[in-house]
């Protein structure tokens, strides 16, 4: 976070700015770590939040959605991708259905070139909670039928690419018209961009200290320039088995050298045949790179540290102020709606809101607490909190003691302690208004993995 206005004055400051495509390769929102701890839960979905406001500041083309990024459960995912004027990418993020839950792909053109954005979520295990609701195919049974589709329709292929660096090598090896490959949350560090046939991998490091530039210079040829260096390294092996070879002729030839000894016999053949193979590939090597490409595409590349001397961006300094006093403030409703003796109880709330209490009374949010005595876990500490009004996990100790009429899901569990409000409506409003992240508090991933609040809010009143 610390990091983005920082960003934001880099990125503007970049010249031709025109012709700059934003991108990132995902694993921005949510850690792991946040599976297990729902009250870390609405701070992160109001800090991803602001994020995504400076995304849009910033400009950002397209990012895609890293396996993390699920943290928070899908829906908040879904609503942050709403909130974003660009799209967040996957092609094989689906439902059991397999129908696909995001944007797969995109077209964009940029300095003349038309370039098709591809997402890709890592595979590896999901937050155990969305493996039920949750899929990632392989990248085998999705990439192959988009990039036809799309290869016609572009000139530069780009993935952003959130799967190992092993899968993302062997996709830039069995995968010919794919160009570019923005690989995220492999390492820490920055990494040298590698050029695999003809599939180029760049990736900075994703600890936000640094923004990479990739500058392309791309042609019709969309041939990259193959670099000298893997040549030179076949080249260097070669002559050192040729120097070997060479010398157990000079002693009489292998038969001689090695003839009480089997096994050291079968190694050196195994070498002569290694200084042939690599004897045709180098000759290959060199006529492919006279042959072909006469305009070959080249790129640079550059990480900018974002060091405490880089100016920061206003517009984004003001907006995560924004959203730390969002927190303070959710902070604060929360903190008071522990204070149980503000509460009054929903019976109170009947005398003037009567059609709201006939509703709500049909809910299960009426009779949560009886879910728990049904099953006898009405004083277990670990059940109670969510299942009552105005308690938490750190105060769930305190549920013996309440009034029976707090015992439920009630108005004062959303609309915060309402004593006051019901003495004086005119003088003092309900000390709470809901909140997206409020429902979270309970309607954790783990509670309840396909909460949807705009679906859900329809159902409590
Ligand atoms: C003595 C009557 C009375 C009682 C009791 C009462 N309210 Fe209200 N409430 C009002 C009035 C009057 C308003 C303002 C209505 C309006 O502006 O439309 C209101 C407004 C509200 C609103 C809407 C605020 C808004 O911004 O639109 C909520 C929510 C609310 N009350 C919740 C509660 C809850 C929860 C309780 C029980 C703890 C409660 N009320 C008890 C009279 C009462
Ligand atoms: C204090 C914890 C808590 C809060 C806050 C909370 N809920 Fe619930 N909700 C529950 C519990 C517990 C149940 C299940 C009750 C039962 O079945 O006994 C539930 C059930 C529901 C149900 C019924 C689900 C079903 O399948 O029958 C809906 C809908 C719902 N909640 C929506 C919401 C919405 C929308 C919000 C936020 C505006 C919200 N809840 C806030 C605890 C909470
Ligand atoms: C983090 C908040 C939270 C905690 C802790 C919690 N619940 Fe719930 N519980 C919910 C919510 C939210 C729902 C509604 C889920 C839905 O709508 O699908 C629910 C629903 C239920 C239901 C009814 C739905 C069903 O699955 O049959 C039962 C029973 C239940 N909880 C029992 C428990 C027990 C027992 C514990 C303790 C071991 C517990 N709960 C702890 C939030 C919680
Ligand atoms: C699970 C959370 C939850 C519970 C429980 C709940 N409310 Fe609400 N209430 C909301 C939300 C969310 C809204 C805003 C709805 C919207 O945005 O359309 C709301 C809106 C209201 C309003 C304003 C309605 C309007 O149309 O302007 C009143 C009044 C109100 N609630 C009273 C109550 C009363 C009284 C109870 C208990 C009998 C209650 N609520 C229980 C979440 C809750």
């Amino acid at each position: 976070m610390g990091g983005l206005s920082k960003k934001s004055s880099l990125l503007k400051g970049l010249a031709t700015s025109a012709d700059i495509l934003k991108l990132d390769a995902g694993t921005l929102f949510f850690d792991e770590k946040l599976t297990g701890q729902p009250r870390r839960l609405p701070q992160a979905i109001i800090t991803a939040s602001a994020m995504v406001d400076a995304y849009n500041l910033m400009g950002y083309d397209a990012i895609a959605i890293g396996r993390q990024d699920l943290s928070a459960g899908l829906h908040a995912l879904q609503t942050l991708a709403t909130r974003a004027s660009f799209p967040f990418l996957s092609a094989n993020l689906v439902d059991t259905n397999g129908s696909l839950l995001f944007t797969p792909f995109t077209l964009i053109e940029r300095a003349g070139i038309r370039i098709a954005l591809i997402g890709l979520t890592g595979q590896t295990n999901l937050p155990g909670a969305y493996s039920d609701t949750v899929k990632i195919s392989p990248w085998q049974h999705v990439l192959p039928q988009i990039v036809a589709k799309i290869s016609t329709k572009s000139d530069l292929v780009v993935i952003l690419s959130n799967l190992s660096a092993l899968e993302n090598r062997e996709i830039a090896e069995q995968m010919a018209d794919v160009h570019l490959i923005f690989q995220s949350g492999v390492s820490k560090q920055n990494m040298r961009p590698q050029l695999i046939n003809n599939t180029l991998i760049s990736q900075a490091g994703h600890d936000g200290r640094y923004q990479g530039q990739l500058t392309v210079h791309w042609t019709a040829s969309q041939k990259w320039q193959q670099g000298e260096t893997s040549r030179l390294t076949l080249q260097k092996e070669y002559d050192r088995l040729g120097w070997m070879i060479n010398r157990v002729r000079k002693k009489g030839g292998p038969q001689v050298v090695y003839k009480d000894n089997g096994a050291n016999l079968n190694a050196f053949l195994k070498k002569r045949a290694r200084y042939h193979e690599l004897e045709a590939e180098i000759k290959k090597m060199a006529q492919d790179e006279k042959m072909n490409t006469p305009d070959p595409a080249t790129y640079s590349n550059h990480f900018h540290p974002l060091l405490p001397s880089v100016k920061d961006d206003a517009a984004i300094i003001r907006l995560l102020k924004e959203s730390r006093q969002r927190a303070n403030k959710m902070r604060r409703q929360v903190a008071e709606t522990k204070r149980l003796n503000g509460y009054i109880g929903s019976s109170a709330c009947r005398s003037c809101h009567d059609p709201m209490y006939l509703a709500w009374s049909q809910t299960a949010h009426a009779t949560s607490y009886k879910t728990l005595q049904d099953r006898d876990q009405n004083n277990n500490l670990n059940c109670v909190y969510c299942h009552v009004t105005g308690l938490d996990d750190s105060t769930a100790y305190l549920a013996p003691s309440m009034a029976g009429n707090l015992r439920a899901v009630g108005c004062e569990a959303c609309h915060g302690p309402g004593k006051e409000h019901a003495a004086n409506p005119n003088l003092a409003p309900p000390s709470m208004t809901p909140h997206p992240a409020l429902c979270i508090n309970c309607h954790t991933p783990q509670r309840d993995d396909n909460f949807n609040y705009m679906l859900d809010k329809a159902k409590i009143h």
